[in-house]
Formats: C-alpha cells, structure tokens, sequence
C-alpha cells in the first residue's frame, strides 16, 4: 500500500528519489519522506502530497545533504498504523539507521513493549517504528547489516518490504521483503530498489525480483553500482526480468489524469492482449490450464475489487458459450470461510498488479491444497504471477490511476477469448463459430471500444446530470448486472456519490423504496434476450420520478429507449462485445463525474492502487 524507492550512485539522490515517489504515488498519498545517506544520516518527512516534502527540501530542511548526498531511501504512505502525520511519516529512524516500510508489522505490540523495556524511546504510532529499532537493537550488538536484518525477520510477523541505510555505511541500501512487493536493479549510474516498475522506467527497463527473506545489497563502493542478493545459504543469482514499458506509458502525456488516458489506452490493450493468443485465427493458448480447463467440472474464480467485476463477466462468457459452471468469490472472503476445495475445479485469479495480498493469501491457499491455479494477470514477474501454475499476461501496459480501467478491459477480453477457446474445445463451438467469435474479438473489439470513446460528449452530458446526486443506482440483468456492479463501483470510488448496483429484477423486492423524484438510475442494456424485461424495470423506476440513463444497443433500443429519460447507443450488438462496450461507457460517465465535481481523480482519498494488506 505504500511506495519505496532507494538509490545509490553518482549523482544527487534527491531527484531521483522525488521523482520515482511520483511514480509510486497511486501505492499511498498521505504523506511521505526521505532518508539522504552522506557524511550525516539526514531524514526530512511531511504529511501531505509529496510535493510537500519536495517544497521542504528545497526551503532547506535537508542541509547541504540536498545537493550533496547521493545514496538515499525513500517512501509514500497509504495509513495503516496511525494518522497521516509528520511523525507517523517514513523513514523511521535511529542515530545508527532510517528505515522505510511497505507492508504491516502484525506484532509491533509485542516488540514495542520489549524494545521500551531496553530503553528504547517510540516516536510514532506506527508499526514500523517497532521494526527500526528492532534492527537498530540488533546492529548495535553486531554491525553486520546482512546479518541485523535476517535476525530481525526472525521476530517480525506479518508482511513486509523494507529498505534500510546505515549511518556508518553511507554508500550502500539493505532491503528484504515478506508477502509485500520490491525490485531492484543496476546501471552504470546506480543501483535502485523500487515497489513497482513504473519508478524504474526513467533509469532502466532491466531489474530483478528478489525472493522472500532475501537480502538486498545496492552498493557504489566497488567498481561498478551493484544490486546483489543473500539468502540464508549465500549469494544467488537472480535472472534479470525486462519489461516492455516504456516511459512514455506510465507518464500523463498532455492528458489532464491518467485515469483519462489509461481509458483511451483500452482498445490497444486489447489488441496486444489477444494478438499473441490467436494463431491461424483460432484461439491457442498453449498452456496446462486450457487442457485442465476443458476437462474440468467446474471453474472457480477470485480476485478482488475492479478484477473480481471481470471475473462476473468471465463467468458469462464461460456459462454462455462453453456451458462450464463458474463460481465467483471476493478474495478476502474465500480464504477465511474455509472453502470447500476440489482437485477438479481449477482455482482461477484475476490481478492487476498481481501483488494484491487477498489474492495472493487465497492464490497459496489453493496451491497448499493441491488445487490447480492459473492466473490472469497485467504485471509480468509479480508475486501472483510468479506463484501460480499457468499464467495468462493482459497487456494494457502500467495502470498508474487507482481507478483501474483498461486492465478491466483486457481481463473482460481474455476472458471470453479463453471462453471461446474452452468451448470450441469441450464441442460447443463448431470450428467456423470459434473462427469468428475470435475474429469479432480480435478485429471488432477493439475498434467497437474506440468508437464507444468517440461518444464522449454523450457521456459529458450525462455525467453532469449525475454529478449534483447524492446516491445513483445502476441495474442491468445477466451480463448487464455484471457490468452494473463495476460501473456503481467506478462511480462511488472516484467521484464519492454514493451509487449501488441491482439486478434490475431484485428493485421490486425492496431497493425501489429508495427511488424518488430526480434520483438517476444508469439501465444497461445490451442483452436482447432481457431487453423487454429491463424495458419494464425502466418504467417501473421513472413511474416512482427515477431519472433513467439507459446504455443500449442497435439491437435493443426499439424495446428500451422509449422507457428512457436519456439513451447512449453503443455502436455494437454483438453479445459479446457489447457487455464491454457497456462497462467503458460506465467507466467514462463515472471519469467525467469526478471531473465536474472536481475531484482527486487519479488518487481519491482512502485509496491506495495497490492494495498489499489484508
Ligand atoms: O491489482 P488488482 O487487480 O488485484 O487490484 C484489485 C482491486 O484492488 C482493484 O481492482 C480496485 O478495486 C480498483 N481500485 C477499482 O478501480
């Protein structure tokens, strides 16, 4: 939930450092810090945005080490043990060390007491604190950093990555990391460590993932900057990953929010997704998982949040067009209500970063229960895609806002492609059906989502009838209510109207009471087989004074435009297609709210991007 980033090279850290917490501010935003690591240990730490801290670097607050200092740590916080202050800020640290922290400490009580019992002095209310001076208790009997840091993992519970500078070894970083994400690299102008890859993407596309309870050495004392790693048997030598990124992709690039650039980002998205899976125009996903797949009784899906929502739409497409029973869970909800766990029902889970700790906690449950798991996942080398049997990577390049958007819909994609694939395989699907489903998928999809966005204005409209509401209510049925259920999410989460989706059948039984004059109800529509019976729940809503927005199609219109207060047509009928259409209309709609209420867009307050606690 929070972002680090290190540094130790030739040129001045502070830069580097300011810069790369930029790239990592969707990971927490309340407040955030340095450590500079030179003749002095030096540690400045603001509440508030980072350019908070930037502005208090720059009146001074670091001394001489601004310019001067070359190696350095630093952190953006997302708020879990104490209020967002300038004492709960990271780094913590003592007259030996400063540390900075992603990740919760589970028994800092414990430690705190000990270590306040050894005469220690706590400053903050945070549970990183407890893991500083647990170190620092440790490096002061025996100033071996390598060695401080493996004992103190010993006593820490819970999930961690931590970096760590010494006040008497000014060149050098010492990171480890628990269940919580970190990577490293080398150049010839210095070694870094990171929480993601956006913060690398200025310095270097080459970086390494270091294993669980590994130590990390970024070092400039020898003849080259060098990142190098040490488990408990000694030094390992990892692969070096590369990533695709570039730059330019995790930049705004002239747009006013990312959230708006990562929309239009979506049909390419598509396209480098489903591109490499399709040979001969069939579907070929050359893994496992497609074999088990087809052979399996049953397929259970778990993710969380936005990802979870393209499970449901998963689950469409394999119910529809493979016949497959698919169940879809939440998965913080999964893993504590002891499942009932198959060997024949593949566990599937979807991520857009691939780091999120509910997924990844239910992702090793499965596995510690000898179930198949595959995973669908836009981070190559995370932690979710690095521990399940099969993976399947979306491309829709790094998603910098914490409204998650195009990995909506390339994972919606993937999943009715895999779909296709499973049905052609199970004998749903004649060969020629496969062939052209996979064409609309590849060839359509995309170009169906570039001329949803072409309906902007459309959108503009009805996102400022939207934006004075209190409350909003979205209904759909079957693929609709799936879509229904992440456009209410959208909505809430970044323009904080508080919005609800309903099966359009399930109002009568209750949630109509809520319906009065002017309140809007945003109707999706594009499953012909339901048409007339959203057009009744429409009339059943504007009777009560509902405003209703209705997200339609060709193919429906005729039965529910009528029953309308506002009509967005989407410019395909297709079944397949039009579901995701649906949800990027509702992703613009819920984008341009924000907008014109003036919102924190790409970062709304609470939220974090990545959510890496449980
Ligand atoms: O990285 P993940 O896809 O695993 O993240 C899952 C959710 O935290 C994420 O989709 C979240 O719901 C988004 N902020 C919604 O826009």
């Amino acid at each position: 939930m929070c972002g680090i980033i290190g540094y130790t090279g030739t040129k001045p850290v502070c830069p580097i450092l300011i810069n790369g917490l930029r790239a990592l501010e969707y990971r927490g935003y309340d407040s955030a810090g340095v450590a500079l690591s030179g003749r002095a240990l030096t540690t400045v730490k603001r509440a508030g945005r980072i350019s908070v801290l930037e502005e208090a670097l720059a009146a001074g607050a670091a001394g001489e080490e601004y310019q001067g200092a070359t190696c350095g740590i630093a952190h953006t916080r997302w708020a879990t043990h104490g209020a967002p202050t300038d004492a709960n800020a990271h780094p913590h640290a003592t007259d030996r060390l400063a540390l900075v922290h992603n990740g919760i400490i589970e028994n800092d009580r414990v430690l705190r007491s000990e270590l306040e019992a050894a005469g220690y002095v706590f400053n903050s209310e945070t549970d990183t604190e407890a893991a500083a001076k647990l170190i620092d208790s440790i490096y002061a009997q025996n100033p071996d950093p390598i060695a401080a840091l493996r004992a103190a993992t010993e006593r820490l519970e819970g999930a961690y990555a931590l970096a760590v500078v010494f006040a008497d070894r000014p060149k050098q970083i010492y990171a480890i990391r628990r269940d919580n994400p970190l990577i490293a690299a080398a150049t010839a102008e210095g070694a870094f460590l990171a929480s993601d890859i956006p913060a690398l993407l200025p310095h270097t596309c080459d970086y390494y993932r270091p294993d669980e309870d590994e130590v990390v050495v970024l070092d400039t004392e020898g003849a080259a900057p060098s990142v190098r790693f040490f488990g408990r048997d000694g030094e390992i030598n990892h692969p070096v990953c590369t990533v695709d990124w570039n730059v330019e992709q995790a930049e705004r690039g002239g747009y006013d929010h990312f959230m708006r650039k990562e929309l239009g980002e979506g049909p390419d998205g598509v396209r480098r997704t489903l591109t490499p899976l399709v040979h001969d125009g069939l579907p070929l996903f050359n893994l496992p998982l497609l074999d088990r797949l087809c052979d399996m009784r049953s397929l259970r899906i778990v993710a969380c949040g936005t990802a979870m929502h393209a499970g449901l739409m998963g689950r469409y497409y394999l119910e529809r067009l493979a016949r497959m029973p698919v169940t879809v869970e939440i998965a913080s909800e999964f893993r504590y209500r002891s499942p009932i766990l198959s060997a024949d029902e593949p566990i599937l889970l979807l991520s857009q970063s691939g780091e999120t700790a509910d997924t990844l906690a239910a992702l090793r449950l499965a596995r510690a229960n000898g179930i198949p798991t595959a995973a669908i996942v836009n981070v190559i080398g995370s932690s979710v895609a690095r521990e399940a049997d099969a993976v399947l990577a979306t491309h829709a390049g790094p998603e910098i806002a914490v409204a998650s958007t195009k990995a909506y819909t390339t994972q919606a994609a993937m999943m009715a492609l895999l779909a296709v694939a499973t049905a052609w395989h199970r004998g749903y699907l004649t060969e020629d059906q496969a062939r052209e489903m996979t064409a609309a998928l590849t060839d359509r999809l995309p170009v169906a989502l570039e001329q949803t966005i072409a309906l902007e204005d459309q959108m503009i409209e009805q996102a400022e009838r939207l934006a004075p509401a209190q409350h909003a209510f979205y209904i759909g049925r079957g693929p609709d209510y799936d879509g229904s259920v992440e456009g209410a999410l959208k909505l809430k989460e970044i323009s904080y109207i508080h919005s609800e989706a309903y099966a359009a059948g399930e109002l009568k039984h209750g949630t109509i009471s809520l319906i009065t004059e002017g309140t809007p109800v945003v109707a999706l529509s594009t499953d012909t087989t339901t048409a007339a019976k959203m057009a009744s729940n429409m009339r059943e809503v504007r009777a009560r004074g509902g405003y209703v927005l209705v997200i339609c199609t060709e193919a429906t219109k005729g039965e529910v435009a009528s029953c309308a207060d506002a009509c967005i047509v989407l410019p395909e009928s297709d079944p397949i297609l039009a579901p995701i259409c649906g949800v990027l209309t509702e992703h613009m709609i819920a984008y341009h709210t924000a907008r014109v209420l003036g919102c924190d867009i790409d970062k709304p307050r609470n939220l974090a991007k990545s959510v890496t606690v449980e």
